[in-house]
This record gives structure tokens, C-alpha cells and sequence, in this order.
């Protein structure tokens, strides 16, 4: 099929690689003219794993525009950002101009699917503003589940396939059904906000778990327990599962916050209170203050101290810096007059006056301590005695609990976890 993507984002450019592979012809629009001329040039402006292999092995079929919609399209797929705004609600703003972009050139042949996450009855009032124009576009709702870090892995063996319909749309299910032809997933089919309600409800739940073993780790470490004995003790029960359950210094990223948050709004919206969704949020907006409390506790004063960051991006396998816990807890290192000495194999630090290593040699030298903000497996699999032998203090601040603590305390170092008693 002929596929024109709007947005070459995280998703968009996920989504055009695995349609590529599967032997469509991808058109990809985008605003951002610096990204489109990268594009065309060959280079992937992200980082993420298995993207640029992709690109290159499927060159032939993939086509890059600034802003110029592909009219031919069969399948024209919206996968524009939609940020928080200043309140907390989702901003469809990118949406509504992609939808405006459109109006004047799509047909009832063509149809359109809504990638980005959108607030719940977005893609029914997409659906009306084309009727509106004396169109009766099919619109298909198709919300996102990749995880940045592993989006190939995520977009080619999905869970499931959510599509929302309308009721009288017969066509478009088989459309997407040979679209995603070579994809085995079991197939959810629902109405348009049904799907949509399932994109923020499955956030929602993966944030709440997180949230909840950030909590008991607080618990934890009042009484003296090891959180991560807990984690895989709960984690082996079939019903509870073994996922999401790292404690750390929070959530972070472009979706959990923003979208734990839309939810709660849209909850206000219809008089609903979201006890479940503020307690998230709340455990979640307060928990790297807690931790930072506990460095505090265990370094004593900051003032002037050498203290190695190790991550920048909000998780592995990415160079992605929005909402990042890493980011927050430099800012505050940094506030608190400590002498903070960045890290990140990808990601960069902007708009922050703290160095970043080019090396993790670097900023390992003579640190008084070091944190681990982002379990990259580079840190988790550090020479644990040569790390000694650089540092001048013998303080391991593991963030992310994802450290091999014996080795660490074997090599003479005072290991420091998330709720590890
Ligand atoms: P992104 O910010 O990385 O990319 C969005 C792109 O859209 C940008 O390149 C921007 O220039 C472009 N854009 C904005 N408005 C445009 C317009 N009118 N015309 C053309 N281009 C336009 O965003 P993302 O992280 O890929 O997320 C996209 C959507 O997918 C969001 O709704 C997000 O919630 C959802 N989502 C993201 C992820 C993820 O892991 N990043 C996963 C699942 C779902
Ligand atoms: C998340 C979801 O996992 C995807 O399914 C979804 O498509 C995506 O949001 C989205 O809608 O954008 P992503 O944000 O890429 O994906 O990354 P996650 O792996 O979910 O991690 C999110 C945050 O939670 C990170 O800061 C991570 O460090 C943190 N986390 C994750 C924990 O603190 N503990 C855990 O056990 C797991």
C-alpha cells in the first residue's frame, strides 16, 4: 500500500520503518524542515536502537517531505505530538493542524488513522469535522504501544492491536488487517473512543504500578526491608506480574506524566475524581524529593562535593530527555551546590550549567559519589573495583535500583538503593 505518515517523531518514524519492512511505500511529512533535510540526507535524528538499520535497508521505500501531504495515499496516519499544555490537558493543537492540512485534500477512498494519543471522542469529532465538510472520511483509531528503547521489537511483536471503529465502518478493519499483513497479534476491535480510552488506561495502570512499588519502597525502607525482594515476591504471582516493578527515582518520559495527568483531567471533566490517578501522580511528583532527602542523608552536606550522575535520558536505549527523573535530580544535585559531573552514552544535557562527560572514565575520576539516575547496562555492568580506584569517595547511589550491590560492596563501596533497608 501507499502510507503517508504525518509526524516524524518516536512514532512516526517507528511506524515508517515497520511499515517499510512489511513492503509498503512510505511517504513521511513533517513541520520541522532540519529534521525532513536530516532525513533526506540518510540520518536518523533519534536514537533509537534498530531505526537507522531499518532506514538504510529499506531506502527504496521510504520518502521524506516538509510538510507537503502525499495525496496518493492509501492510508494516511497522524502521528503528531500532543503535549501537555500549561494545564495539564492534552494539547491537540498539532492534531487539529495536521486535520487542517488535510481537509483540503483527502477523499472517501483514502483512510485515516490516528496514532497519537488523543483525548477520549477526538476521533469522533475528527470524523464529524470531515462530514462537516461534506466528507465521509473513514477514520480509524490506532492508538500506540511501543516503548521507546525497544519501538522495532514493540512495533513488529505487538501485544495486541487495538482499532477503533465506527459502527458503520465495514471497510477499514480489513484495510488495517493487510496493512499489518506479517504482524501476528490478536486483534481488539472497538469503537473510535474505546480505543482511545485504552491507550490512557494502559499508561495509567503501567504508572499506578510503578507509583505503587515507589510507595512500598518508602515502606521498605522504614522497616528495614529490601524493596526488590518484595518486587519479585509480588512479581512471581501470575495475577500481579513481574513487570513495572522497579523502584526508582519516578517515572519520567514524554507519555506517563502527561498522559496519567490527561486522564485525570478528562476524569474532572465528567465529575469523576480519580482517587487512583492523583495518588499516582502525587507518589510519583514527590518521590525524587524523597530520594534526594536520603542522599542528603547519606553524603551529608552537598556544598562543593564531586557527585557523578550516570544518566541523562528518562531510560535506557534512548536519547530522549523529556520529563526525565535523571535531568530533575542534576537540576537539584546541582541547586543544592554539589559539583555534578554528568553522564549519558546518547543523551545530551541542555539549558542546565552542569558538565557532561564525554567519557564515564570521566566522571568517574575523583567523584565523592556516584549516582546511577538511568539503568543503562553500561553502568550496570561497571568494573566495580576499578570504579574504586577512581573515585576519591567510596559512596554507589543506585537510583534504579538495577546495580549488582554484592559486587559493589565486595570492591569496598558503600552501596546505597531505592527501599533496600
Ligand atoms: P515527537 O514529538 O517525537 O514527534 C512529533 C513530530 O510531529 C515532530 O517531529 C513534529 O515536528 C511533528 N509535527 C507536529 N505537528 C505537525 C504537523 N501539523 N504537520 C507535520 N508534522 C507535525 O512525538 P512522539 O513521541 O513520536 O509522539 C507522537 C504521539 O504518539 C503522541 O501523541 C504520543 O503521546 C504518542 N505516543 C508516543 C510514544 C513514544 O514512546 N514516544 C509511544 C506511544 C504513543
Ligand atoms: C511507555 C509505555 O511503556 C508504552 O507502552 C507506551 O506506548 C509509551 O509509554 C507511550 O505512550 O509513549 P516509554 O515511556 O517509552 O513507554 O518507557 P517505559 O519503559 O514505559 O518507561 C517509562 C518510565 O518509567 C521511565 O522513566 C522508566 O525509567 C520508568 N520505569 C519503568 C520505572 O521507574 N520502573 C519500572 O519498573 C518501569
Amino acid at each position: 500500500m501507499n502510507v503517508c505518515i504525518i509526524g516524524a517523531g518516536y512514532v512516526g518514524l517507528t511506524t515508517a520503518a515497520v511499515l517499510a519492512k512489511l513492503g509498503h511505500t512510505v511517504h513521511c511529512v513533517d513541520e520541522n524542515e532540519q529534521k525532513i533535510a536530516a532525513l533526506k540526507r540518510g540520518d536518523v535524528p533519534i536514537y533509537e536502537p534498530g531505526l537507522a538499520e531499518l532506514f538504510t535497508d529499506h531506502q527504496s521505500r521510504l520518502f521524506f517531505h516538509h510538510k507537503q501531504i502525499h495525496v496518493e495515499a492509501d492510508v494516511i496516519f497522524i502521528c503528531v505530538g500532543t503535549p501537555a499544555d500549561s494545564k495539564g490537558k492534552p494539547d491537540v493543537s498539532y492534531v487539529n493542524r495536521a486535520i487542517a492540512d488535510l481537509t483540503p485534500h483527502i477523499n472517501e477512498k483514502q483512510t485515516l488513522v490516528i496514532k497519537s494519543t488523543v483525548p477520549i471522542g477526538t476521533n469522533e469529532r475528527i470524523y464529524n469535522h470531515f462530514k462537516n465538510e461534506g466528507k465521509h472520511i473513514h477514520v480509524v483509531s490506532n492508538p500506540e504501544f511501543l516503548r521507546e528503547g525497544s519501538a522495532i521489537f514493540d512495533s513488529l511483536y505487538p501485544d495486541r492491536i487495538v482499532i477503533g471503529l465506527r459502527e458503520d465502518d465495514d471497510r477499514s478493519l480489513s484495510i488495517m488487517q493487510a496493512l499489518y499483513a506479517g504482524i501476528h497479534a490478536p486483534y481488539i476491535v472497538t469503537s473510535l473512543s474505546g480505543a482511545e480510552m485504552i491507550k490512557y488506561a494502559a499508561n495509567a495502570f503501567l504508572a499506578t504500578k510503578i507509583s505503587f512499588i515507589n510507595e512500598m519502597a518508602r515502606l521498605c525502607e522504614a522497616y528495614g526491608v529490601d524493596v526488590v525482594d518484595v518486587a519479585k515476591g509480588i512479581g512471581l504471582d501470575g495475577r500481579i506480574g513481574p513487570h513495572f516493578l522497579q523502584a526508582g527515582i519516578g517515572y519520567g518520559g514524554s507519555c506517563f506524566p502527561k498522559d496519567v495527568t490527561a486522564l485525570q483531567q478528562m476524569a474532572y471533566e465528567q465529575n469523576v475524581r480519580p482517587y487512583m490517578l492523583e495518588a499516582t501522580k502525587t507518589i510519583n511528583d514527590t518521590q525524587l524529593n524523597w530520594y534526594v532527602q536520603k542522599i542528603k542523608r547519606t553524603l551529608g552536606h552537598m556544598s562543593k562535593k564531586r557527585i557523578a550522575v550516570l544518566g541523562i535520558a528518562f531510560k535506557p536505549n534512548t536519547d530522549d530527555i523529556r520529563e526525565s527523573p535523571a535531568v530533575s535530580l542534576i537540576k537539584k544535585l546541582h541547586a543544592h551546590g554539589a559539583n555534578v559531573i554528568a553522564h549519558d552514552p546518547k543523551a545530551v544535557l541542555h539549558n542546565v550549567d552542569v558538565k557532561q562527560a564525554n567519557t564515564l572514565e570521566e566522571a568517574i575520576a575523583q567523584a565523592d559519589a556516584l549516582i546511577v539516575a538511568t539503568d543503562w547496562d553500561e553502568y550496570k555492568q561497571l568494573n566495580w573495583a576499578y570504579v574504586k580506584q577512581m573515585m576519591s569517595g567510596n559512596v554507589v547511589i543506585d537510583g534504579r535500583n538495577c546495580l549488582p550491590r554484592e559486587a559493589i560492596m565486595n570492591a569496598g563501596l558503600n552501596y546505597v538503593g531505592v527501599g533496600r533497608g
